[in-house]
């Protein structure tokens, strides 16, 4: 699971986490190995080896110290009674998550109406979450109950998320996607085209700035210069109240094998040096709002932030 992971075979900031906390449950179920030792040191080797697959998205370590207070909890040796109770809390982490989707649908969807074309990046949909996914599940929901026909979807470079999977899912929905290359969203603003950009989120500072597949900042940037809305959605469990702003979010780098080769096939000189962050931080100046599982979230986003992250299950329907 933790190499899968790593080559994001399992993507997306929920899935990540809910696919760590499954994986926790299969490393305390391999006892059948003379060698494989106690289910303690077993769970606490595969937490180690998990956090080190992927560094920016909140939600893997959400998962783990969810999963390590579980096991903490357990007070028996009963391989099967551990196995039980971590089971439970994984399938309690994916409902969870699962729910989180239906909410955040549910409050987003009235900020498309009126709305007929929006912008998105790379990929938030039902393959990136245990439910129907968190903007993507907003853009569906808003063209289930309205106005919005067409969405206009970034590919994504280098690994082309938005038009391998956002595309296909608004398809499968009956939805007009339109696949652009990342470098035509500017024209597409100027053009009037889109009315609003959504976006997901891997990690949400304690001020609202959000860390999101590189390219979104430029489209913020963009959003703002045109005068378009620009919306984050993800649920709380994406919210790092611990961390004061993005620039303590840890960004991390890919492969330069990831941008240099297409499928296998080189595409760019050998030897040439190369950047690859896969994610960036946009500040939260350039954010309209957050949509959470507790309710729409607007500027100031740390007084916001502060409340929702506090108020646990409370709804904050506005926080201005
Ligand atoms: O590198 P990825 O494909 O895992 O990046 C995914 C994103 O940036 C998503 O926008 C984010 O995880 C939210 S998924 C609901």
């Amino acid at each position: 699971v933790a190499e899968s992971i790593r080559r994001l075979e399992i993507r997306g900031a929920p899935a990540i986490g809910v696919a760590a906390a499954y994986a926790l449950v299969l490393a305390v179920q391999d006892h059948a190995s003379p060698d494989a030792g106690t289910p303690e040191r077993r769970f606490r080797e595969a937490v180690s080896h998990l956090a080190t697959t992927r560094p920016t998205a909140v939600n893997l370590f959400t998962a783990l110290k969810r999963m390590q207070t579980c096991f903490e909890a357990i007070r028996t040796t009963d391989p099967l009674r551990i196995h039980e109770s971590l089971l439970g809390e994984a399938r309690a982490i994916e409902r969870d998550d699962r729910e989180a989707c239906a909410a955040i649908a549910r409050y987003g969807a009235p900020l498309l109406k009126g709305v007929s074309a929006v912008l998105t990046h790379c990929h938030t949909g039902s393959l990136a979450t245990a439910g129907g996914g968190t903007a993507l599940n907003i853009i569906i929901e808003a063209a289930t109950r309205g106005r919005l026909k067409r969405v206009y979807v970034d590919e994504t470079r280098p690994l082309l998320q938005g038009a391998r999977l956002t595309t296909w899912e608004l398809m499968q929905h009956g939805i007009d996607a339109v696949l652009i290359t990342d470098s035509s969203a500017g024209f597409v603003m100027q053009q009037r085209n889109t009315e609003a950009v959504l976006v997901g989120a891997d990690r949400i500072a304690a001020n609202g700035d959000t860390a999101n597949k590189i390219g979104t900042y430029g489209l913020a940037v963009l959003a703002e210069k045109h005068g378009i809305p620009f919306y984050v959605a993800a649920p709380v469990s994406t919210i790092d109240p611990e961390l004061a702003s993005g620039g303590e979010i840890p960004i991390e780098l890919r492969a330069p094998e990831e941008i240099t080769h297409l499928r296998g096939v080189q595409i760019a000189p050998s030897g040439v040096s190369v950047y690859a962050p896969a994610f960036d931080v946009t500040p939260h100046g350039l954010i309209t709002a957050i949509v959470t599982d507790k309710g729409v979230l607007y500027p100031p986003f740390d007084e916001a932030i502060r409340t929702v992250s506090k108020a646990g299950a409370a709804n904050v329907e506005r926080t201005v």
